[in-house]
């Protein structure tokens, strides 16, 4: 089946849903999720109401960073399936009208890839060993920081087959290509194409800033950088419409705009440094953390969208915020050390909430009316727990909780087998947090992340509209409005434990109707006076706002950066 009806502006609206595709379901009892069991509980991500799903690396690899260090960038690992399944997975999703993202990992390969084989094998200077950065001086790029502290000390590795240092951002055994050589950008697009052709519709480009190096530089973001981004855009247009780029670019707002080029490099991005600053101010029960790092973010091109998010695979990052935001952030939410790892906490959001049911839903009404396309991690739908005691970021990607079967109905292979033991602990444990019992009580979490889902859906001012931050005295209430076309939507949050009143100015509303969204109820017209919101501990409260002569009365209103 081919791709879902050309639509270049589906980002817009997109809300994603990311899974590891061995952490889902596995079809065939071996202990790993599978393409097949993926399929099985494709009804179960429609039914969650979200428009696209990112999958993340199931390629064929050694799998020592979870499959970001690909041995083959046109297979599929033979744990999760053949090409023919991901084919009937893709044809599947379009026909449910969801779009698929997958991974395209450039930056860097595994070293058990053909390339990096024949790269250490081929003579000093051949265009085969330069496929990857050599040097005989392990000081070069010396300006360039570490990624991974907790495991590498340097960025340079020793090759005793080369007889030559390779640079690697991430982990030793993931040497980092060379965009210097023109070849290695023809090999990447020819990867990119072969997915391209199969039918995805959006590639996450994986750690994008560390593409090209140059001396005296911190190696990120550089120009040549750009340029590489720029080329890869200009085949994705040229033979690829309506299909999208989303950055991995763990940088400021001001870095990461670049990214988006002149509507020329990436359709989204994520916006890293608003992620932590959403715990902090809740943790802090303020509004500042939010509103600063929202004043900093410049406006973007108007074909292109943010993607935020509350977790994900990796560390809860805390790179992108002052030593005394990342103090504070270790004390709120990572007292126990095996909670953090290089630079960031290694939790899931129900943890970090303390499996509040109230924080857990505030945090979700952020995420679903900031700025940007949602991504939901899988498993927090449910508030699934972590496991702190698996190594490295494992602790937030264990098996999926489908039910209170043996292995979570997760697999049918003895435990032992299972890839990570499957959450089994109070509170969290499989035996009450599941699907199965979440989707048979009307009150469960799963059922409210649907009914937000389908709430925000309703209104493209969310996906689409400007964000105004209002100015309220009181600093535990966050409010802001959302507006586009005939909608003026208003969010306000309580972010304090603890009963709040706020006076909103909205004069510039007077003699306009509110009406709460999750309840159609009618709040009383917008006076002249600052309007008065009572609302209990981690509230939220979203209006519609509407002028006497109904919304057709409003004049069309652009989306920011138009
Ligand atoms: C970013 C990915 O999100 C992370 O999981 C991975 O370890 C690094 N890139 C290196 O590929």
């Amino acid at each position: 089946m081919p791709p879902l009806p050309p639509d270049p502006s589906w980002h817009h609206d997109a809300i994603i849903y990311q899974l590891h595709v061995k952490a889902f379901r596995d079809s065939n009892r071996d202990g790993y999720g599978d393409f097949r069991g993926l399929l099985e509980k494709l009804d179960y991500i429609a039914d969650l109401g979200v428009t696209a799903v990112w999958l993340l690396p199931f390629y064929p690899s050694p799998l020592k960073d979870d499959g970001y260090d690909i041995a083959d960038y046109c297979g599929v690992h033979p744990s999760y399936g053949s090409l023919e399944d991901v084919v009937a997975f893709l044809d599947a999703a379009h026909a449910r009208g969801l779009r698929v993202i997958t991974e395209l990992v450039i930056n860097h390969t595994s070293d058990q890839h053909p390339w990096f084989q024949r790269a250490r094998l081929a003579p000093k200077g051949s265009a085969e060993r330069d496929f990857y950065v050599w040097t005989d001086d392990p000081n070069k790029y010396a300006g360039t920081r570490i990624i991974f502290t907790d495991t590498e000390s340097s960025n340079w590795a020793w090759d005793p087959t080369a007889q030559q240092f390779y640079w690697h951002r991430f982990f030793a055994h993931q040497p980092d290509l060379n965009f210097d050589n023109p070849a290695v950008l023809e090999a990447v697009l020819d990867a990119m194409r072969f997915w391209l052709r199969l039918g995805v519709d959006g590639l996450r480009l994986d750690a994008i800033p560390y593409l090209v190096e140059r001396e005296g530089t911190s190696c990120e973001n550089l120009p040549e950088t750009h340029a590489v981004l720029k080329k890869l855009r200009a085949v994705l247009d040229a033979e690829f419409p309506a299909r999208i780029f989303l950055a991995e670019a763990n940088q400021w707002p001001s870095d990461v705009r670049p990214y988006f080029g002149d509507g020329d490099e990436c359709h989204m991005a994520f916006h890293f440094p608003v992620m932590p600053r959403m715990y902090m101010a809740v943790a802090r029960e303020d509004r500042t953390p939010i509103v600063e790092i929202m004043a900093q973010t410049p406006p973007i091109p108007s074909q292109c969208q943010w993607a935020i998010f509350l977790r994900n695979h990796d560390e809860l990052t805390l790179e992108m915020v002052t030593d005394d935001e990342r103090d504070y952030m270790y004390n709120a939410y990572a007292k126990d050390p095996r909670m953090r790892v290089n630079v960031g906490i290694r939790r899931r959001l129900a943890p970090l909430m303390d499996n509040g049911r109230d924080e857990i839903e505030l945090m979700h009404a952020l995420l679903m009316s900031l700025p940007g396309s949602p991504v939901l991690y899988y498993g927090d739908e449910i508030g699934m727990g972590d496991n702190i005691y698996l190594g490295d970021r494992n602790g937030v990607r264990t098996p999926m909780q489908w039910s209170a079967d043996r292995n979570a109905g997760f697999s049918t292979a003895p435990t032992a087998a299972l890839y990570f033991p499957v959450i089994a602990d109070p509170p969290y444990g499989y035996q009450t947090v599941n699907v199965e019992a979440q989707e048979s009580t009307v009150t469960s979490l799963l059922q409210w992340v649907r009914a937000i889902v389908r709430l925000r859906r309703k209104y493209r001012a969310f996906g689409r509209g400007t964000f105004e931050p209002l100015d309220p005295a009181n600093r535990r209430v966050l409010a802001f409005l959302r507006r586009w076309d005939h909608e003026v939507i208003l969010c306000v949050n309580n972010l304090a434990r603890h009963a709040q009143y706020v006076e909103l100015d909205l004069c510039e509303f007077e003699g306009w109707s509110a009406m709460e969204l999750w309840s159609g109820q009618a709040f009383p017209t917008i006076g002249s006076n600052p309007y008065l919101l009572t609302m209990s501990g981690r509230d939220f409260l979203w209006f519609r706002l509407m002028p006497p002569g109904g919304p057709e009365r409003l004049g069309a209103i652009a989306p920011v950066g138009a």
